[in-house]
């Protein structure tokens, strides 16, 4: 794997293409066994997460739904703290075993602001899935059920997750270079 430049900045190689799906590869496993007979509802957080959502989702061999919602919180390599909603979630969650897929969870502020809108039509069950988790950067301390990757604070794009709108088209992660 080769340096990535994106926009006006460069990004080295992290995570590997085999390493992302083994790990995508073992949470699936768990989430089978776990919601056998639950018939789960997958909600994928847009824009990020719609590469894991694919992958995962293709592992997943129990009865199950997926649907999409579009939040957002960054702009550039910052996390603007305000939460919008752009498309709103049209599946009926209530009495549904739930699993909500991140690409990754930063601060925690998205799923903090999204996650009592769940709560609020009551859900059978609600666990989070992601693909990457930046321990360090938590502000919002959140229980993560399924967890593919710990890494450190540092920002990384590819496999779907961007520098304002570009780099998301990698089968690898790439980290920023100092
Ligand atoms: P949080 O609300 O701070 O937890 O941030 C969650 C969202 O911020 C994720 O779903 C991503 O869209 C975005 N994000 C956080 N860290 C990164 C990163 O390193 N690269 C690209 N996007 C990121
Ligand atoms: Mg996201």
């Amino acid at each position: 794997m080769n340096e990535l430049k994106v926009l006006d900045k460069t990004f080295v190689p992290f995570i590997s293409e085999a390493t992302i799906q083994e790990k995508i590869k073992e949470i699936a496993a768990l989430i089978n066994a776990e919601y056998q007979d639950k018939k789960p509802l997958f909600i994928s957080i847009l824009n990020g997460s719609f590469m894991f959502a694919a992958d995962l989702f293709k592992q997943v061999t129990v009865d199950a739904e997926i649907c999409f919602i579009k939040l957002a919180s960054y702009k550039g390599t910052q996390s603007t703290g305000h939460v919008i909603t752009s498309i709103g979630l049209d599946s009926n969650v209530k009495d549904r075993h739930i699993i909500v897929l991140e690409d990754i969870i930063d601060t925690g502020k998205t799923l903090h602001s999204f996650l009592p809108q769940l709560v609020n039509q009551q859900p059978a069950s609600l666990k989070i899935a992601t693909l990457l988790h930046k321990p360090e950067a938590t502000v919002h301390p959140l229980t993560i059920d399924y967890c593919c990757i710990s890494i450190p604070n540092k920002f990384v794009v590819g496999y779907g997750l961007d520098y304002d709108g570009f780099g998301r088209n990698t089968k690898e992660i790439y980290q920023l270079k100092d």
